[in-house]
């Protein structure tokens, strides 16, 4: 049989069959369940969109509360937990100690068979609900401060920002971090849903299946993109430094960050949303240099790289919309996690519905037939 030929980045090359999320890269097109993105940002919510995603169909109103109480209920931590999060390294990553307190958070958890479709449902609300409040949890406790209790009248994005700071937040933060968790909720065969599909494959536990789709997240060529955009910009201290500040960047090969996308070739549908967002926040609370500098950075990047189909991603808006909410730069890909829960885990149930093991081939390109030398021969 001819060997096939290798794809690097698996580009293009279809890795299941879903009916979850849809890109149209040379449009600049994302939809849910059929749902265009800019509506389901404009008159949805991030419960919703997780049901939708999940079960394939806008709830009935009793379905959505029935989904958003479950999620309420499920955001409890137990002391033993929370004695695990608190005894993680303050200085280490939140991305860590996400990936680690869901490990954990899993050890915690009865086991459970998920070839039973109930048992994966409530696995499922279980790991949406509680992951905020992981994240927050280690937020405090690196702070020196102590555990906020989430507040069950609150929504996700309202109640997350509660349990950073123990204040009510403002209508239009909690308004601008539901979209936002909205905007990366999913996104088709993306590195770290893949990674959760492979996982799931091997008939993993969810939690295993989500803090592996953490780690995968963390890398700066995926959802790491979104702090790195944000250092980057710290650097460049007025727009007449942009120029400069990309030259550099090109001249020794590196990437700027927050743009290109494999998928899409023209600006990413979320990246419009999310600049929207930006301008609006930034009207209401003040604008900063750095808002003008990510303008002007846009510019020059578009009108440097735009033959090649290079154009803000997702992560270029997010770091202002987060850093004017007051939310620590390290936190910024935690929360882009917070969001993605929801895809992994409709990924999960897709394919857990019709599994086959991830067990794909590989190009050879070592020896053969070589003879062992002795360790006082070589
Ligand atoms: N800055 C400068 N050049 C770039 C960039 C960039 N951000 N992105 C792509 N290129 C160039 C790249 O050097 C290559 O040029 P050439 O053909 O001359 O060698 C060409 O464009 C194709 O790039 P590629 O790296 O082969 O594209 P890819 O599809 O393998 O990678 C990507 C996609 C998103 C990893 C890449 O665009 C990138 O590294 N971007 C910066 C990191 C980033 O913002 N990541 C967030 C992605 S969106 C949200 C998410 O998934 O988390």
């Amino acid at each position: 049989m001819a060997t096939p030929e290798l794809v690097p980045g698996l580009a293009g090359i279809p890795a299941a069959e879903s009916s979850i999320s849809y890109i149209d890269g040379q449009k600049g097109l994302l939809a849910y369940r059929g749902y265009s993105i800019e509506e389901l940002a404009e008159k949805s919510n991030f419960e919703e969109v997780s049901r939708l995603l999940v079960h394939g169909e806008l709830p009935t109103p009793e379905e959505h509360e029935r989904f958003s109480a479950l999620l309420r209920e499920n955001r409890g931590l137990s002391e033993r937990m929370l004695d695990v999060i608190r005894a993680l390294p303050g200085n280490g990553h939140p991305m860590d100690a996400l990936q680690a307190s869901m490990a954990a958070l899993g050890m915690f958890s009865r086991a459970r068979d998920y070839r039973d479709p109930a048992q994966r449902d409530e696995a499922i609300v279980r790991i949406i609900g509680a992951m905020p409040v992981l994240v927050a949890a280690f937020e405090r406790f690196r702070s020196g401060e102590d555990f906020i209790p989430p507040d069950p009248s609150l929504d996700t994005a309202a109640n997350f920002l509660w349990m950073l700071t123990g204040e009510k937040p403002d209508p239009l933060a909690a308004r601008v971090l539901d979209v936002a968790l909205i905007l990366h909720a999913d996104h088709t065969m993306n590195a770290s849903t893949f990674t959760a599909r492979v996982v799931g494959s091997t008939e993993a536990d969810p939690f295993t299946v989500v803090a592996s789709a953490v780690g995968s997240l963390t890398g700066p060529l995926h959802g790491g993109a979104n702090e790195r955009v944000l250092r980057d910009l710290e650097t460049v201290s007025g727009v007449e430094e942009v120029p400069d500040f990309v030259e550099g960047r090109l001249a020794t090969k590196g990437k700027l960050m927050g743009f290109g996308h494999r998928v899409y070739k023209v600006k990413d549908p979320r990246a419009v949303i999310l600049q929207g967002l930006a301008r609006e926040l930034f009207e209401k609370l003040g604008r900063t240099p750095l808002y003008d500098v990510a303008v002007r950075l846009e510019e020059e990047v578009v009108s440097r790289l735009g033959h090649k189909g290079i154009h803000p991603n997702v992560d270029f808006y997010s770091g202002f919309v987060y850093s004017k909410l007051g939310i620590p730069v390290d936190d910024f890909t935690p929360i882009f996690a917070i969001a993605r829960t929801s895809g992994w885990l409709a990924h999960w149930r897709e394919q857990m519905q019709d599994n086959r093991i991830f067990r794909p081939g590989q190009v050879y390109s070592g020896e053969h037939g070589r003879s062992y030398v002795p360790i006082d021969q070589r």
